[in-house]
């Protein structure tokens, strides 16, 4: 892929699990995470993103169905790599599948995928998927081991997992953060070359999303957490919208016209 390829608008992808915790807290369908992905649709939201988890402790087997039958935009469909998983991902046939790991006692998804030591097992578990005809990614750190090994087994999406960065930046250690930033930025770079689609995510909030918006590798963010919580105060259309254009005005910042007077890179 060119520069030219990777320059056009940076993809948002809104995660909506936590609509599903929140109804989860009662149980009932209230407040329902379709309607949270159709208001996200129309917010600006390039696609939706779902983690179905084993446990079931947010989205649930239903919103998966709901969400397969009725969004206009992609679904990036979050699980992790386990025959359970996989039987569904492949009667839904989502546009993506990003394969996350999973911990029952972790509160969220704590690091990346370890794909280096599971290449074997890991490329025979996405090929069904692959040819199901859904985009396979994996989530891993930034970490050009786990990158170069996602390269091999297969998957055409790498999603590099910026939860160092954002809990740096709010713990006010603010050179560990510009340290992980560095990373991602580098790595960024090495998972293109490699001829891999580029994405991030995890803990990103507005305080924190216009550097990694910035990367011009950077083809998609998926952000969730902070979206739900913002929409308490705000309102999900506004906190989402806010989000899109804060995005939207990093990458126009870094545009090569931007930087190089007269319009050369
Ligand atoms: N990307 C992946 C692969 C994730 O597992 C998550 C969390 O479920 C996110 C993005 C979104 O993270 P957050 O909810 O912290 O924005």
């Amino acid at each position: 892929m060119s520069r030219t390829d990777t320059a056009g608008r940076l993809r948002l992808g809104v995660n909506i699990d936590h609509v599903a915790t929140v109804r989860n807290a009662r149980g009932g369908d209230v407040p329902d995470p379709l309607r949270a992905a159709r208001l996200a649709e129309a917010a600006g939201a390039d696609g939706i993103t779902a983690h179905l988890r084993e446990d079931r402790r947010h989205i649930s087997d239903a919103d998966i169905e709901a969400l397969s039958a009725a969004l206009t935009v992609p679904l990036n469909f979050e699980m992790a790599a386990t025959d359970e998983m996989q039987a569904i991902a492949l009667r839904y046939k989502p546009h993506a599948v990003c394969i996350v790991p999973e911990k029952r006692e972790e509160r969220t998804t704590e690091g990346g995928l370890e794909v280096a030591q599971d290449e074997n097992r890991l490329t025979h578990f996405i090929a069904p998927l692959r040819d199901a005809g859904c985009r396979v990614s994996i989530f891993i750190a930034a970490d050009a081991r786990q990158i170069e090994a996602a390269h091999r087994i297969g998957a055409a999406v790498v999603e590099l997992h910026t939860g160092a960065y954002c809990d740096a930046h709010a713990e006010g250690r603010f050179e560990d953060r510009d340290a992980e930033l560095d990373r991602l930025r580098e790595m960024s770079t090495f998972a293109h070359s490699l001829g891999l689609e580029v994405h991030a995510g995890h803990g990103l909030t507005y305080d924190t999303v216009k550097p990694v918006a910035a990367f011009p590798e950077m083809i998609e963010l998926n952000i969730g957490h902070f979206l739900v919580g913002e929409a308490i105060f705000v309102g999900l259309d506004p906190a989402i919208r806010k989000m899109r254009h804060l995005m939207d005005s990093a990458r126009a910042d870094a545009a090569p016209e931007n930087t190089a007077p007269g319009g050369q890179s």
